[in-house]
């Protein structure tokens, strides 16, 4: 077995131990980041037999995410869609049902080009800026906004638009009363705000511990204050017919359908799963009045 082999061997026992969900992606991964290489690459190396000695700072990598610091974090990277996002301590690690979360705003943008005009999206609560970044870089046409309002995260926001979409206008500040000059004009409100309810705090360490508690709790008894005041926003911002998409988590699916049809101005309210099968975001058009 050669030493590449070995350090992963070694590695993963270690990350199992430490109940890491996936031990033999992520010391992979890690030496991947270390060897300025590719997972499969490693994979590959490893399987060869090859003599490469990941090092020191693997070891040290290795240490941290047993005890539990996120892998984006070690490796300063998190994948979304097409993206790669810079992410690390302040801001919320982009999550694969996010990227489920993205599709109607993006065929939605997509279908304001086939019509003919420039779509206006607005990313509330814009985090690492995924959502935003997505639209911006599947449909360029695209005029985007988004909005954040941690400090620590909009500096993230920023270091990725400037990477990927330096179009993007991207503010700090509440979402409750963003953007203004563009009240009834925008075609497509997607957000993925803080949604978790008070009494529900998240068991995995990676979570609890590493992601900003303004990123995950939503207020309220049901975890769903920030949500309803996104649905608010979305209602002065979206031009008549104009797409609104929240995700949420999975029981709060008929709450926020019911804010949808208790607030009035909306039609074809529907909720939708991820890839789990689990419910995961509603969509709602802004009712030509
Ligand atoms: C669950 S994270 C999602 C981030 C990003 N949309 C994503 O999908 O990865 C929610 C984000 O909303 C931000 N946030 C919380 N309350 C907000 C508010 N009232 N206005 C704007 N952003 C807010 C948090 O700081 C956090 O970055």
């Amino acid at each position: 077995m050669g030493a590449l082999a070995k350090a992963l061997r070694e590695a993963t026992r270690r990350l199992a131990e430490a109940e890491v969900p996936s031990p033999r992606h992520d010391a992979e991964a890690l030496a991947a980041h270390v060897l300025g290489t590719d997972r499969a690459s490693v994979a590959l190396a490893a399987a060869r037999g090859d003599d490469v000695d990941p090092g020191a700072r693997f070891d040290e990598l290795v240490d941290e995410r047993a005890r539990r610091v996120p892998l984006q974090h070690l490796v300063g990277t998190a994948p979304f869609r097409d993206l790669v996002l810079d992410v690390g301590p302040g801001v919320f690690v982009p999550r694969p049902e996010t990227e489920v979360v993205a599709q109607p705003a993006v065929d939605e943008a997509a279908a304001v080009v086939t019509a003919g005009r420039r779509p206006v999206v607005v990313d509330l609560c814009t985090g690492s800026g995924a959502l935003a970044l997505a639209v911006a870089t599947e449909v360029p046409e695209s005029e985007v906004h988004a909005v954040e309002l941690s400090e620590q995260a909009h500096a993230w926001a920023a270091r990725n638009v400037a990477r990927w979409a330096p179009g993007v206008d991207l503010r700090l500040g509440d979402a409750a009363g963003s953007f203004p000059e563009l009240d009834g004009s925008v075609d497509v409100v997607v957000s993925n705000p803080p949604y978790v309810p008070p009494q529900s705090e998240p068991v995995d360490p990676e979570v609890r511990d590493h992601d900003p508690e303004v990123a995950l709790y939503g207020g309220g008894p049901d975890g769903l204050a920030v949500p309803r005041l996104v649905v608010a926003a979305a209602a002065r911002l979206l031009r008549p017919e104009g797409l609104l998409v929240v995700e949420h988590a999975d029981v709060q699916q008929r709450a926020l359908l019911a804010t949808l049809t208790s607030s009035g101005g909306w039609r074809d309210e529907a909720g939708h799963t991820d890839l789990t099968g689990r419910g995961r975001y509603v969509t709602a058009r802004r009712a030509a009045s």
